[in-house]
């Protein structure tokens, strides 16, 4: 077939043959470690639709932003109406908070979304024109510890994922009072090296100068860096807000740094700004960022509304999990895969098979009735834990070889307690809490001789947690 994904968007695949990063547990591994962050600091799902009224984001996110005016998928539908594919999310977001007055439920809402979004950008590594965003988004407070506990999700998110030496770059760029004042220094100072400034930032001068400060082009870079900075342009108000959100910051031991030139590249922002960079991106370094966006709710038709949020990209994560060569989850592996020998034995494995998956064994079966070596080598690399073949001999001695394809050692089971054999195998010392929980007695010799190994096993293994938890006993002592 000729007809191939568009540019700057990709499949995600169970496995990848070019890039490990588009290896579905990878992605599974990372969005259930957001969800359980998210929810651990009291954000609640929220999901909006994934196209718009376009003037939802021109209204929310900024007409001369480059989101805005350059890169978004804007199409007519069959009403004629004006249409856009979500670029982000807070703007959908603010707009279901303001169109179902979630202010009514709770004066504070706490959201967050695992989305994709759409931007039409220069197609390159990490800068996708379909790209995933967890966002979160915390809506109707104004302090500088909602910021903090923003900016903490991030980092303890990252952390959790395993990633290392990312750098957390914060920034204030005041209200609309301070940004005034500064818009007219900064223009003041720029102007004099109009003619070596980019086109870009020559055209950016009049309508946004603001955004000069994060050009990528080396020449502005140069000139930017003698620019003066926004932070001696904040109200007394402003600069309390960012010294608070630094205090905590160090009460938490986030490791930041104070960047004045960090601006966004979305219209709403006011006070706090961050970004995250990870180095091992490349030139898209960008790994998350956010802020506060005090007027949005407002702009969009609500009543005066503070919030914070902010989002990062699960592409760049999963880059610069592989980029730092962090151990990384197994994907699921079955842990018995069924091999029914002859015609009679089919129904019956089929049962066994129905019934393990009942009690939560992961368990597969072959189908193919290829030769046995074969299917043996497609269990060993799908990653079977245990291999069990079921003929008629087993059928009518109600037991089975279950053979552990990692170490070779084979334990005869009987065919009615497999279940329970496979989770005290598999979930280990937990096998008295799995006996009780499958309420069966022991009724089976190899069984009961089974649990009896594991019992032995199990009080050899805990022996040197018992002499830990008496030198533990004693220090606790010693501390009262
Ligand atoms: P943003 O900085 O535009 O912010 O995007 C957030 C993150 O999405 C970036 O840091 C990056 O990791 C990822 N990202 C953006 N564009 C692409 C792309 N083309 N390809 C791959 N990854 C990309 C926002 O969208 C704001 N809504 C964040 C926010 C939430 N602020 C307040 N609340």
């Amino acid at each position: 077939m000729d007809i191939k994904a568009p540019p700057g968007v990709f499949d995600i695949l169970p496995k990848d043959p070019k890039e490990e990063w588009r290896n579905s547990h990878l992605w599974n591994w990372v969005e259930t470690t957001i969800r359980e962050t998210a929810e651990q600091y009291g954000y609640q799902e929220i999901r909006t639709p994934i196209f718009e009224r376009t003037e939802l984001f021109k209204r929310g996110v900024g007409e001369s932003t480059d989101i805005v005016s350059k890169e978004m998928y804007t199409f007519q539908d069959k009403g004629e109406r004006s249409l856009t594919l979500r670029p982000e999310g807070t703007a959908s977001v603010a707009r279901a908070y303001v169109e179902h007055r979630l202010d009514h439920d709770s004066p504070l809402q706490k959201l967050y979304y695992i989305s994709p979004m759409f931007r039409y950008e220069r197609a390159q590594a990490g800068r996708y024109r379909q790209h995933h965003q967890f966002g979160a988004e915390a809506i109707g407070n104004a302090s500088p510890e909602q910021d903090a506990e923003m900016i903490d999700m991030l980092y303890t998110l990252y952390t959790r994922l395993g990633l290392k030496n990312l750098k957390v770059m914060v920034n204030s760029i005041g209200d609309v009072e301070c940004r005034k004042n500064y818009r007219e220094a900064l223009t003041l100072f720029l102007q004099k090296y109009f003619d070596k400034l980019s086109e870009d930032s020559q055209r950016r001068l009049e309508k946004n100068p603001l955004r000069i400060l994060d050009s990528k082009d080396p020449e502005d870079i140069k000139i930017i860096a003698n620019a003066p900075s926004i932070l001696e342009f904040l109200s007394p108000e402003c600069k309390e807000h960012f010294a608070k959100l630094l205090k905590l910051l160090n009460a938490l031991e986030i490791p930041y740094e104070i960047n004045d030139k960090i601006v966004r590249g979305l219209d709403y922002y006011n006070r706090t700004v961050y970004e995250i960079i990870a180095s091992e991106l490349g030139s898209q370094n960008s790994i998350g960022g956010g802020g506060r966006y005090d007027h949005l709710i407002e702009t969009l038709g609500g009543s005066d509304t503070p919030a914070t949020g902010f989002a990062t990209g699960i592409e760049r994560i999963i880059q610069s999990i592989l980029g730092q060569k962090i151990p990384l989850p197994t994907p699921h592996r079955p842990t018995l895969f069924l091999i029914p020998m002859g015609e009679a034995a089919k129904i019956p494995s089929f049962q066994i098979l129905h019934n393990l998956r009942k009690n939560g064994i992961k368990s597969q079966m072959d189908f193919s009735g290829r030769k046995l070596g074969k299917i043996m080598s497609y269990a060993n690399q799908i990653g079977a834990k245990f291999v069990a073949v079921i003929g008629d001999n087993e059928l009518e001695t109600k037991q089975v070889e279950l053979k552990n394809m990692e170490t070779g050692e084979k334990i005869l089971a009987p065919i009615f307690h497999l279940a329970r054999i496979l989770r005290v195998e598999v979930e280990g010392e937990d096998f008295i809490r799995i006996w009780k929980e499958m309420n069966a007695p022991f009724d089976q010799p190899l069984e009961a001789e089974f649990f009896l190994k594991k019992i032995i096993q199990s009080i050899d293994s805990t022996k040197h947690l018992t002499t830990e938890l008496q030198t533990a006993m004693q220090k606790m002592q010693e501390i009262l």
